[in-house]
């Protein structure tokens, strides 16, 4: 029960998580909020460099003119001994708020400790600050050598100051947080421009899915590509194609089941009416006479029927594609055995020209030897009595070539192209047939990956030649 309590929440989960990373959205946002966490990082450790910089630097300017000022107040009194009254002004500059403690210490040249702490620590070069620590104080120091007057020549005293660090920190941390607070304005105020921009920029793009998403079924006519930024045309361009595609497929459909449905129904009408005749008639004779003709009538639906089967099995992705390896060689022997006896009938002299070498294609076998069947059913049915009808498999140019050639009234140029359309039958022919023999044939070729095409034969009837590609 527990189980069943979690596992959807866990899906939903997965599919948020999904949904995010796979957000066009989410990743731009993404993206730009990593950009402005960076950049936000690296102002903070800049802009603190920079505020330490300054506040070292209005530090060191003080303690200079506070080691200046008790320099000036150094004299050499009667006895010619050093002396200093330390000027409450080199003291008081540090007094800021912040309960700094100064220290301070003056000696000679020769190093005799005039006033202040005898341990302050020296920086190491003078008049440059430094930090270092004062009894367990961190302080920041300063030293300057000055010229005395009245000790001998170029006597000079050494000067040094030192002073916690407090007011320098809170100066600091004032500049800091002033420097920064400006820079993450200006960098808060580029994000929120940025979303902004994005989010305009994707409105057309989510347009054009909800203009998608809200079309019915039905609904094919081309999206308007003005809808969306020029980067994003082709993608409108390439779904119209698509649209115009489907809906000539759909118009290609509708026709070829409403032309179904007009050949099924004429013969289905003849077949009515000639039961009728064959139920009323008394006479044996006629009786005998619409039974025949009601039973070639049913034969046309019958075979129409099974090349409407077929033709639908040829489509592409209509069966699952089968690739074996076929020798057109037996498949044609094959064939011509199973319709010899259509040919005898007819008188027809029905040959096959072919090496004992077998001439493998690879496809599926069922259609490939119904392509075959079609286009010797269409030579025997199509030669006149007496007629000759040869079927050959080579190897040709790399290719394998299959061909049937008759000696009947074959196709005028003008009419070669159209006789592969479904239903398309030369005006005058005799035999009954569907029309959807050589659409059959094409369908299988083209799913094989050949070429099928029709020519004149040597002796005057149809050639046609099949080329598929050989293993
Ligand atoms: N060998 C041929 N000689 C002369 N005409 C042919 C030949 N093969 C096909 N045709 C012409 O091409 C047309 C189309 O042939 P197709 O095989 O597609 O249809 P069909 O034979 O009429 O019907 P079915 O679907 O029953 O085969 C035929 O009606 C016929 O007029
Ligand atoms: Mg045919």
């Amino acid at each position: 029960m527990r189980n069943n309590d979690v596992r959807p929440r866990k899906g939903r989960l997965r599919r948020a998580i999904t949904g995010l990373t796979t957000s066009l959205r989410a990743q731009l946002f993404a993206w730009v909020v990593l950009t402005l966490i960076g950049a936000i990082c690296i102002n903070l450790y800049l802009s603190f460099r920079s505020a330490n910089a300054t506040s070292d630097l209005v530090t060191d300017h003080t303690l200079l003119a506070s080691a200046r000022v008790i320099a000036e107040a150094v004299h050499v009194d009667a006895n010619g001994t050093v002396q200093v009254d330390i000027p409450p002004a080199a003291l008081e500059m540090f007094d800021t708020g912040y309960g700094d403690r100064v220290y301070y210490q003056v000696v000679t040249a020769w190093g005799n400790l005039v006033a202040g702490y005898p341990d302050l620590p020296q920086p190491k070069k003078p008049q440059v600050g430094e930090d270092t620590a004062f009894r367990a104080d961190p302080v920041r120091v300063m030293m300057l050598n000055h010229p005395i007057v009245g000790l001998g020549e170029e006597s000079t005293i050494s000067v040094t100051v030192a002073v916690t660090h407090n007011s320098q920190y809170a100066m600091r941390s004032r500049l800091w947080l002033s420097d920064f607070t400006k820079q993450l304005v200006l960098v808060l105020l580029a994000g929120l421009v940025t979303i902004i921009g994005l989010q305009r920029g994707l409105t057309p793009v989510l347009r054009l899915r909800d203009a998608v998403r809200e079309r019915g079924r039905q609904r094919l006519d081309p999206l308007e590509p003005d809808m969306v930024q020029s980067e994003l045309r082709p993608l409108v361009h390439a779904l119209n194609d698509h649209m115009e595609r489907v809906q000539n497929q759909m118009a290609a459909q509708r026709r070829f089941v409403s032309n179904a449905a007009h050949q099924l129904r004429t013969p289905l009408a003849l077949i009515s009416t000639q039961a009728s005749v064959a139920a009323r008639e008394n006479d044996n004779a006629k009786r005998d006479e619409a039974l025949t003709a009601l039973r070639s009538s049913t034969r046309q639906v019958t075979r129409l029927a099974s090349q409407l089967l077929t033709l639908s099995r040829a489509e592409p992705g209509s069966r699952r594609p089968r690739s074996d390896t076929i020798d057109l060689v037996a498949t044609a022997r094959q064939v011509l055995e199973n319709l010899a006896e259509e040919a005898l009938r007819h008188n027809i002299d029905l040959g096959l020209e072919a090496d004992d070498t077998p001439v493998n294609v690879e496809g599926d076998g069922t259609m490939l030897r119904e392509m075959l069947v079609n286009l010797v059913d269409n030579a025997l049915r199509y030669t006149p009595a007496n007629g000759r009808v040869t079927v050959g498999v080579r190897h040709d140019d790399g290719e394998a070539m299959l061909w049937v050639e008759d000696n009947g009234p074959g196709i005028p140029e003008a009419e070669r192209g159209q006789v592969f359309e479904r239903f398309y039958r030369i005006i005058g022919t005799e035999p009954e047939g569907s029309g959807l023999g050589l659409a059959i044939v094409r369908e299988v070729v083209d799913g094989a990956g050949g070429t099928v095409a029709l020519g004149d034969a040597a002796g005057g009837g149809l050639l046609v030649t099949v080329r598929l590609p050989a293993v």
